[in-house]
């Protein structure tokens, strides 16, 4: 069963369809079972605030604009190092430029959310061990308590795909959670059997 599935995670990851996927016409670099994993997340957690850091073409900024939409509330901020031309433009939606790890960022982050607000996280920019683990480390606080902390692409460097990356995301996650006892893994996540984050759905439990 295990390499079944393995096997079409090979298989759907190499052919780069994620690639040319889009949300109402904008290029999102997601798997649409995280996109249903991320709906269903949104609809129970009912975020004030989602940060999200690695924003490229801005298709999953829009996506969860769109699932804010549908719930009638919330706000997005999403962090790119980068100048990403033609962004979509949304009410919901604030983008920031600059590194997701500069204090001035930070700062920007701590003032968009305001005291009481329900916070989802997902980081999604650099994915080198040391980054991520870095932007766990300090993005973690942002979240409230049975809201979630996304790190995607923990299945690359062999988890199943792209082994030759080096360490990445899930070695992030894998120190993150020696010494944070505040976060565990939504094994319920797992569920759609591939999943491009997988042990990367990290609820806060206290
Ligand atoms: C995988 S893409 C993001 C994909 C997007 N979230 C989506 O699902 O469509 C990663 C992005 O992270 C940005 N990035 C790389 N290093 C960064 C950093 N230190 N801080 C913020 N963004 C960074 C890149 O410029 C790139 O646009």
């Amino acid at each position: 069963m295990n390499f079944i599935i393995d096997e079409f995670h090979k298989l759907y990851y190499n052919s780069s369809v994620w690639q040319n996927t889009k949300w109402l016409g904008v290029p999102i670099l997601k798997m649409p079972l995280d996109l249903m994993l991320y709906q269903e997340i949104i609809f129970e957690v009912k975020p004030d605030v989602i940060i999200e850091s690695g924003t490229f073409n801005g298709g999953s900024a829009l996506f969860f604009a769109s699932m804010l939409d549908l719930i009638n509330k919330g706000k997005i901020m999403t962090i790119d190092i980068a100048n990403q031309p033609n962004l979509p433009i949304h009410p919901r939606l604030s983008y920031i430029k600059g590194s997701s790890l500069a204090d001035d960022i930070i700062q920007e982050v701590e003032g968009f959310i305001k005291p009481g607000d329900v916070v989802l996280v997902c980081l999604d920019s650099d994915h080198s061990k040391q980054h991520v683990l870095n932007e766990l480390r300090l993005y973690s606080r942002f979240v409230t308590k049975g809201s979630y902390l996304i790190c995607e692409d923990t299945n690359i460097n062999g988890h199943p795909v792209l082994p030759s990356h080096g360490a990445g995301p899930m070695e992030a996650v894998q120190e993150f959670l020696q010494t944070n006892h505040d976060f565990t893994i939504d094994d319920s996540k797992h569920k759609f059997f591939v999943s491009f984050n997988p042990n990367g759905y990290l609820r806060k439990i206290k």
